[in-house]
Parts: C-alpha cells; sequence; structure tokens
C-alpha cells in the first residue's frame, strides 16, 4: 500500500541541517557556501523517477528542479517555469508562492528562469530557461561562495546530473574552480537508516512478499517467465508501486543468468526458475529473490544445492553485525563475501558462486553506501548467496534484507518462505 501523505517537512530539515553542520565541520575556514542539489530530469513518453538523494532532502517529487541550501540552512527550491503548462499535460505541478513553499517545507520557491518550451526541462538548458539561477550563481561567486554538489550513483542521473553542472559552468565559468563533490558524506548519511526507513522498507518489502506470492500462482509447465513477470508487476501496480529494477524471471539455463530480463521463454516441469524482483513505494526500494521448483517439487540434486545456498545464507546472516564488511579482501574473516565463498569452498562449489554477497538497499536497489567501511548500525542490506552451474541448468539465488542492529541482523524479509518444504508446500496451495 501507499502511505497517506505525512508531515515529513521536520525531517528534510534535519536532514539539512546535519549535511550542512558535516560540510562545515570539514571545512573550518569558509564562511559561505552552498549545497546545490540537482533533481532528475523528466522525458516524455517515460515513468519519471526522482533522485534518491534529492528525495531524500526534500521530498519533492519534482522533475528538472533543483534544491539551493544556504550557509544559515535557508533553502530554496527552484523549479522549471512551465506557466501552467505542466499542469495541463502531465501532473499538478508546483508553483512558486509562500504557501506552497510552507506546504514542501522550503523557504522559498522560486522559478529558474523564463518560460520554458514545452512542459518539461532537459540537462541542455538554455540560458533564459536558468536565468534566474544564473544570475544568483554568478553574485554567490563574487562573494567567494564554494558549491557543494553531488555525483548520483545511477549511471543516468550521474550523466544527466554531470551535464547539467557542466551546462551552467558553461554559463558561468568561473564556477568550475569552486564546486566541490559531497557524494561521500550524503552517501554516508543515507546509508543509515532511520526507524521511520526502516517502516517504510517493510512496507516496500512486504508488497514484494505479496509479488512473490503472485509469482508462485503463476508458475506452471507452460506458462511464460513473462507471464510470471506480470503477476509480480500486476502486486506491484495494485500496489502503487513500481519495480525498483528490472524483474528477473529466469528458468531452466536463464536461471543462471545473473541479470536475465528478456523474460521470453517457456517454463517447464524439471527446471527451476529464478525471481528475483523489488518494490519501489514511497521512496523506497525492496530487493528479493527466490527459486522455484516450476513442478512444485525439487528433484534430490536441485534439492541438494538449495539447501547449500539456503544454510550459505543462514551462515551469513548469522555472522552480519556492526563491524563486519560486505566485501573486504585484506580482512576475509570479516569480509561476508569471502566467508561464502570459504563456505561454498567446504562443498567444492566456489566457482559457481560468482558475484558478492550483497549490496546495501534504500532508495535505490543498488543504494549509496561506502563499502570500503565496515556495516555500522543501521544499514540495511541484501545477502544474496547463489550458485550457478550451467551444465546441469542450474541457477539457485536465495535473497533477502537485513536490517544491522547492534550485534546482529535482523531479516526484514522473513515472512515470505524459502525453506525447502515451505516453498513446495507454497506451490501446491496455488
Ligand atoms: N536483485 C538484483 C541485484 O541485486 O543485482
Ligand atoms: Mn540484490
Amino acid at each position: 500500500m501507499l502511505f497517506p501523505v505525512r508531515d515529513n517537512r521536520a525531517v528534510y530539515h534535519e536532514r539539512r541541517n546535519t549535511l550542512l553542520k558535516k560540510i562545515k565541520s570539514l571545512h573550518p575556514h569558509l564562511n559561505s557556501g552552498k549545497i546545490l542539489l540537482f533533481s532528475n530530469f523528466s522525458r516524455e513518453q517515460e515513468r519519471f523517477n526522482q533522485d534518491g538523494t534529492f528525495l531524500y532532502f526534500s521530498g519533492v517529487q519534482e522533475p528538472g528542479s533543483l534544491l539551493l541550501i544556504d550557509w544559515n540552512g535557508q533553502t530554496t527550491l527552484y523549479i522549471p517555469n512551465t506557466e501552467g503548462y505542466r499542469n495541463k499535460w502531465i501532473e499538478s505541478a508546483l508553483e512558486a508562492t509562500p504557501e506552497q513553499a510552507e506546504q514542501v517545507g522550503v523557504d522559498s520557491i522560486e522559478l529558474l528562469g523564463k518560460k520554458i518550451h514545452g512542459y518539461e526541462l532537459a540537462p541542455f538548458f538554455s540560458y533564459d530557461d536558468y536565468e534566474s539561477l544564473i544570475a544568483t550563481v554568478q553574485n554567490d561567486l563574487s562573494s567567494g561562495c564554494q558549491f557543494f554538489i553531488c555525483n548520483p550513483e545511477s549511471q543516468k542521473a550521474y550523466f544527466e546530473q554531470r551535464f547539467a553542472v557542466q551546462r551552467l559552468i558553461d554559463f558561468v565559468p568561473a564556477l568550475a574552480a569552486s564546486v566541490k563533490d559531497i557524494s561521500g558524506l550524503v552517501a554516508d548519511m543515507r546509508m543509515i537508516k532511520s526507524s521511520f526507513e526502516i517502516d517504510m522498507m517493510y512496507n516496500a518489502i512486504d508488497i514484494t512478499a505479496t509479488a512473490h506470492d503472485g509469482a508462485i500462482s503463476m508458475i506452471a509447465d507452460g506458462r511464460m517467465e513473462s507471464e510470471v513477470q506480470a503477476a509480480v508487476e500486476y502486486v506491484f501496480t495494485m500496489s502503487g508501486a513500481t519495480p525498483a529494477f528490472p524483474t528477473i524471471v529466469g528458468a531452466g539455463q536463464n536461471s543462471t543468468v545473473l541479470h536475465y530480463t528478456s523474460n521470453n521463454k517457456l517454463l517447464a516441469d524439471g527446471e527451476l526458475v529464478v525471481v528475483d524482483c523489488g518494490a519501489r513505494a514511497n521512496g523506497y526500494c525492496a530487493d528479493i529473490t527466490r527459486t522455484y521448483p516450476i513442478s512444485g517439487k525439487f528433484s534430490p540434486r536441485q534439492k541438494e544445492i538449495y539447501q547449500i545456498v539456503l544454510d550459505c545464507q543462514e551462515y551469513i546472516a548469522e555472522l552480519a553485525q556492526p563491524g563486519m564488511w560486505l566485501v573486504n579482501k585484506d580482512k576475509p574473516e570479516q569480509s561476508l563475501t569471502h566467508l561464502a565463498q570459504q563456505f561454498f569452498a567446504r562443498h567444492g562449489l566456489e566457482k559457481y558462486f560468482i558475484h558478492g554477497i550483497g549490496h546495501f538497499l534504500g532508495m535505490d536497489a543498488h543504494d549509496v553506501g561506502d563499502i570500503s567501511r565496515p556495516l555500522e548500525e543501521g544499514c540495511v542490506i541484501t545477502i544474496e548467496p547463489g550458485l550457478y552451474i550451467p551444465e546441469e541448468q542450474i541457477g539457485i539465488r536465495i535473497e533477502d534484507n537485513y536490517w544491522i542492529v547492534v550485534g546482529g541482523a535482523v531479516c526484514l524479509s522473513e515472512a515470505l518462505q524459502k525453506s525447502v518444504s515451505d516453498v513446495e508446500r507454497a506451490m501446491k496451495k496455488q
């Protein structure tokens, strides 16, 4: 379900102040600076997905906009000037009024510049599109202001936002020498989830668990992988969620292909099917994988390999806690990836484990976070061991979502069946 809109203005305000404090403590001699955060840009005929960092500090869904936070925490949201055109084509857009600023929880909303062409702004905006912001930046630079910007993790957003910064520099060349990257600071903040964020993640996980039940109801000899995908995404859509990443439904040989997304093969009795999916709801993502026997019953060999993967996941989940690393080749005894490799080696299967043990999860499915640091209380990670044996057409991955707490890890997705007997029972019921 989608939560009713709740008033998170104080949360965003607090996050902006925390970021500002961190920047100031890193730059004690600086007496003026501004944080400049870009939103993502929308594109006609594509579903818009807001940048995680922009959402984290503002909660604002407006595409093509920008957040400017000054040294005192005063926050201005700049929006494209569509003169109401956006409302006619897409949805109700924010307006640059004090009332809307109050609603959003910023000090003011300003127009970026003159009326843009159409209803959406591209990263290759014109001088006129950005005229007001350009004047502000020029003015700030003349008083020695530094600008702190962020580089998104997502490749598409990264290219767009880098391009937008460069575009701004083309119009204001002096900006080039006054830009500092704060992506690392932002990642450190986003990496540690509050209890409110854990609630949001539970919700995305609940939807994803229901989607797996939908997948089970569709899995049968003669069905298409795409039908299973449709069952998963039906649940997402019904729940007001979207796929956090392309849904993976890989049967038979395709179960051994890690990020298989063609989903266009028939399912056949005797094969396994890997279903790896995640809902994004209220800005937060889940990422859960299960492997199902298409006939409803694992063969003895499939069961043997499945049990080893499951045992590995349980072993790693027991070890996951603050102070351990997702991966650290210099400390293999504290590196969950290395410990999983060693686990599989004890079964002579290490060559079939061909990826890391997991990743951070949050506002992005592969969330920001510094993997060169040990896990900390408040991190959310996936633990997703897998064995991929193409010569036997056996690919098995089991993935759950874990909240790192003092002395351990809580499985947020434990409600979804995964033992051999529970999976077989769930498939029989359908
Ligand atoms: N669930 C896909 C991935 O983690 O890469
Ligand atoms: Mn994953």
